[in-house]
């Protein structure tokens, strides 16, 4: 079942050993219950995941310290990344780069085979959006489920200078199926007073039917092997989970800009106590922006924005460097994917901006609602306005474009406007993690943001004490998490 990944360790090369060979990443077992799931009619199938999903039987990997301090990493164990508990001050690579990196690609099982992704291709493009859509949920209850389009992965996978190499795709030799991924794009940045050229990781993915069979640490492993090859040896990554080390913590807000949909699909919940007119109350949003000169960012404007944001940068320990090309790859409006609107003033210069871009999902089986738009702050820099004047008129913005809900993590300044402006805390953390480089930890607030934001693949649940209800209500203590997957392991059916 685990082949490279453990290199080099002989207890676990023997149970590998047992284990390699065909069987490698194949469900167990006479019967695939993933078959009889899907023999069976889709409003049984949402019955039965929910029910699943709400007792909490999945295996979880630690969304905290104290479960981190309990979990055996068998993989990151053996990575240059820092130990947990180690009390980081020093600053610098973990690993040198004296030794030599491998040529062939790491092994995959037989049946399975690499694939570089040439995303130019539509098909290809459109293979990689299934594979998501169907498997980068892993909180999957069958109601809500993330919708990836070819124009947000072309976004979030081709910025200037992305190499196809780092879009890495594992496959089923027999029928070609897409079945594991994951991605680099470069992304230089500024780590304390150190300047470094980087990859940003990302959209890791694992068929549902692959899960825990040890794929995930080979895709990283040949990964960081493609990378190496181009000289570079440090990357940026973000999880919802506890790995060895996090740098930075943060915490997922959210603010409904549709609370009347949000609840009609059950959503989040919404406020305890609140009923739907309260809730429309309470969230309602003034119908006209205040901030005067606010508009879409054109082209043009990305000299003055890039400055805007260099001056920016001073502020935080963990930053993005950008270059005028990605300046406008990542903030320059695309229907659908990013919207930035740049305050000009009087004097015809710059002196916001604000951008946010947006996560489309496919509401299940519900009678009146198809899909539903999250926004999700990526940056802000504001040298005129005030934080939460600008971002009051974000709210505006995306509300009047469509979206129906607003999220964003604490880090930046944002701590200044989230209650302010009546987001709430979920229970997602985002923990950033640095791949060989040490350093020593920093607050959210010194982490910028932008570029680093991840495809915020989990729907928040608000905390108990502050969350929304309609109809009849999940007990919020039952920390639900199940997946395909684990409906596999356990053999329910
Ligand atoms: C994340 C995912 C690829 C992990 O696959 P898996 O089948 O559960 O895990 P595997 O058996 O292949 O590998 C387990 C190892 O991967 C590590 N791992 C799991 N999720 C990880 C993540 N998001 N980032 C880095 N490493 C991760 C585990 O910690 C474990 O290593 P350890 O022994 O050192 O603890 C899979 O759950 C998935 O596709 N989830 C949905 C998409 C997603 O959440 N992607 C990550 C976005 S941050």
């Amino acid at each position: 079942m685990s082949f490279t990944d453990e290199e080099g360790n002989e207890s676990l090369k023997k149970s590998k050993k047992k284990l390699k060979g065909e069987s490698a990443w194949r469900p167990e077992g006479p019967r695939d219950p993933f078959a009889l799931l899907d023999s069976l009619p889709e409003k049984k199938q949402q019955e039965i995941q929910r029910a699943l999903h709400l007792f909490s039987l999945g295996r979880s990997l630690p969304k905290t310290l104290q479960e981190a301090k309990k979990h055996t990493y068998r993989f990151w164990g053996t990575q240059p990344v820092p130990k947990l508990g180690d009390d980081v001050t020093a600053h610098g690579p973990i690993e040198g780069i004296e030794a030599s990196v491998r040529d062939e690609p790491y092994t995959l099982p037989q049946g399975f085979s690499w694939d570089t992704l040439d995303l130019s291709n539509p098909f290809v493009m459109k293979e990689l959006c299934s594979l998501l859509n169907e498997n980068y949920m892993e909180e999957d209850d069958n109601t809500i489920r993330l919708d990836f389009s070819s124009e947000y992965l072309q976004w979030a996978l081709q910025p200037p200078s992305c190499q196809s190499q780092w879009h890495c795709g594992v496959r089923v030799q027999a029928n070609k199926k897409l079945v594991g991924f994951i991605a680099a794009v470069p992304a230089d940045v500024r780590i304390y007073e150190t300047e470094k050229q980087t990859v940003h990781v990302k959209l890791l993915c694992v068929h549902k039917k692959l899960r825990q069979k040890r794929m995930a640490p080979v895709l990283v492993r040949e990964l960081t092997r493609r990378v190496n090859l181009q000289g570079l040896y440090q990357a940026v990554y973000t999880a919802d989970i506890v790995l060895p080390t996090p740098l930075s913590s943060s915490r997922l807000w959210h603010r409904p800009l549709n609370p009347r949909k949000l609840m009609e699909v059950n959503y989040p919940r919404l406020r305890q106590n609140m009923n739907l007119q309260r809730a429309l109350k309470f969230n309602r949003l003034p119908e006209t922006t205040k901030t005067n000169g606010l508009r879409p960012m054109t082209k043009k404007d990305a000299p003055e924005i890039l400055s805007l944001l260099q001056d920016h940068l001073c502020k935080f320990k963990l930053s993005s460097i950008l270059s005028l090309q990605q300046v406008e790859h990542w903030l320059l409006p695309r229907q659908n994917v990013i919207d930035t609107y740049v305050v000009e003033g009087d004097d015809g210069s710059l002196t916001d901006v604000v951008s946010f871009y947006s996560v489309t999902s496919r509401v299940l089986n519900h009678p009146v609602h198809t899909a539903l738009k999250a926004a999700h702050l990526l940056c802000m820099a504001s040298t005129g306005s005030e934080l939460t004047d600008l971002m009051g008129d974000a709210l505006i913005l995306a509300k009047s474009n469509g979206f129906d809900i607003f999220t964003a993590f604490d880090v930046m300044d944002n701590a200044i406007f989230l209650e302010k402006l009546k987001f709430t805390v979920s229970d997602k953390s985002l923990h950033y993690y640095l791949y060989n480089w040490m350093c020593p930890w920093m607050s959210p607030d010194k982490v910028l943001h932008a570029l680093m934001s991840p495809p915020v693949k989990t729907h928040p649940r608000v905390s108990s004490q502050r969350s929304f209800t309609s109809g009849p209500s999940v007990d919020s203590s039952l920390n639900c998490k199940i997946s395909l997957s684990n409906l596999y392991s356990l053999r329910i059916l």
